[in-house]
């Protein structure tokens, strides 16, 4: 269904009344307006996903546990994948080799992974009376959405690797330097076809030596590797710099229980967060875009991680930039919004987006 072409521009005429609604309202009361925080989903027997997205149900059988930071485990440092070790390549392609070895009915395998991701953007979950799926993306809850489903992601890997210390690499695309190659698919993810960590439906152009266009539209460019250079550095400045000053801007419109759609992006959601998903994307698959730059399947390629780690890292690097309204939207149907996912023993797990703001303290 959905590909990261359409994510801003996929509204109905409802959410477009329901968008002037809330900027009208929010221009009265001057910040985000009321509603109720969405609810942690439930991953009822009777699974109404689209896309054949639905969870293997019931897994472990375990009641739907409260997450808890536990704080014996060590703080995780993301490395940038350009800059991995031998031993931590290795450990990584393990991970992964395992995470792909696990059964069809193991919520934790990575093709049940891209399906959780699936279920949440494809109309898979509606909550009991409501007219409207659940959204995950074009909206506030993009950012602290993914940011979770990342930590359990990583949390599996280090439970299978039996290393409490493993931490998910970050695609450093944002890095324009000529001396140090950061900006195209990094290598260990593209160039071997028998490592776990490639994935067959991408992009042609998408490949070394080319870099990536943060302003793509999909497929191949005719620009050269300089001009690309100052233009994915000038996007970086207007979508996190410049465009961004608060947390309107940056995380997007609000989004409450019983919403449609999304309301708005915030400026980092659809450039170059999903030009990326795009620009990896295969233009000549059957369905256009797969794997990445589809909603329904981008999770299966396991590129998608480390951009999302990226993605994570720079929503915390934006907060330290100067202006003071550099936060997250002080706002209960933002902090006390909650989502189920699944944890490292394949239990499933609430999550309130208060609980994953401070990165320092999320063990
Ligand atoms: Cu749910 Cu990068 O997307």
């Amino acid at each position: 269904m959905g590909n990261f072409l359409e994510d801003g521009s996929r509204k109905d005429l409802t959410g477009f009344k329901m968008r002037a609604a809330v900027l009208i309202l929010s221009q009265i009361l001057g910040d985000f307006t009321s509603g109720v925080p969405i609810p942690a989903p439930e991953f009822p027997e009777k699974c109404t996903s689209e896309e054949n997205c639905c969870m293997p149900y019931p897994y472990t059988g375990k009641p739907v546990r409260q997450f808890t930071i536990d704080p014996n485990l060590p703080l995780r440092i993301r490395r940038p994948v350009h800059k991995l070790n031998d031993d931590e390549i290795a450990k990584l392609e393990k991970g992964y080799q395992l995470l792909r070895s696990l059964s069809e009915s193991d919520p934790r395998s990575l093709s049940n992974q891209a399906k959780l991701h699936c279920l949440y953007c494809d109309n898979g979950i509606y909550y009991p009376g409501m007219i409207w799926p659940l959204e995950i993306h074009n909206h506030w809850l993009f950012l602290p959405w993914h940011r979770m489903f990342l930590y359990f992601h990583e949390r599996i890997l280090a439970e299978l690797l039996d290393d409490d210390s493993f931490a998910l690499p970050y695609w450093n695309w944002d890095n324009q330097s000529e001396e140090e190659v950061a900006n195209t698919l990094p290598d260990i993810y593209a160039s071997n076809r028998s490592s776990s960590l490639w994935n067959h439906n991408r992009n042609k152009c998408a490949q070394q030596p080319n870099i990536v266009n943060l302003n793509t539209v999909g497929g191949c460019t005719e620009k050269t590797p300089t001009e690309l250079r100052i233009e994915n550095t000038r996007l970086m400045y207007t979508q996190i710099v410049s465009g961004a000053p608060t947390p309107r801007l940056f995380f997007g419109q609000a989004y409450s229980y019983g919403d449609g759609g999304g309301h708005g992006p915030g400026t980092f959601e659809d450039n170059p967060h999903g030009t990326v998903h795009l620009w990896v994307g295969d233009p000549d698959a059957p369905n256009k875009f797969d794997d990445m730059g589809n909603f329904g399947r981008a999770a299966r390629d396991p590129i998608f991680y480390p951009h999302h780690a990226n993605i994570d890292r720079i929503w915390t690097i934006w907060k330290t930039m100067p202006g003071k309204q550099r936060m997250e939207p002080n706002h209960t149907d933002f902090l006390d919004a909650s989502f189920t996912y699944y944890d490292e023993n394949a239990d499933r797990v609430t999550v309130k987006v208060s609980q994953i703001i401070n990165t320092t303290l999320l063990r």
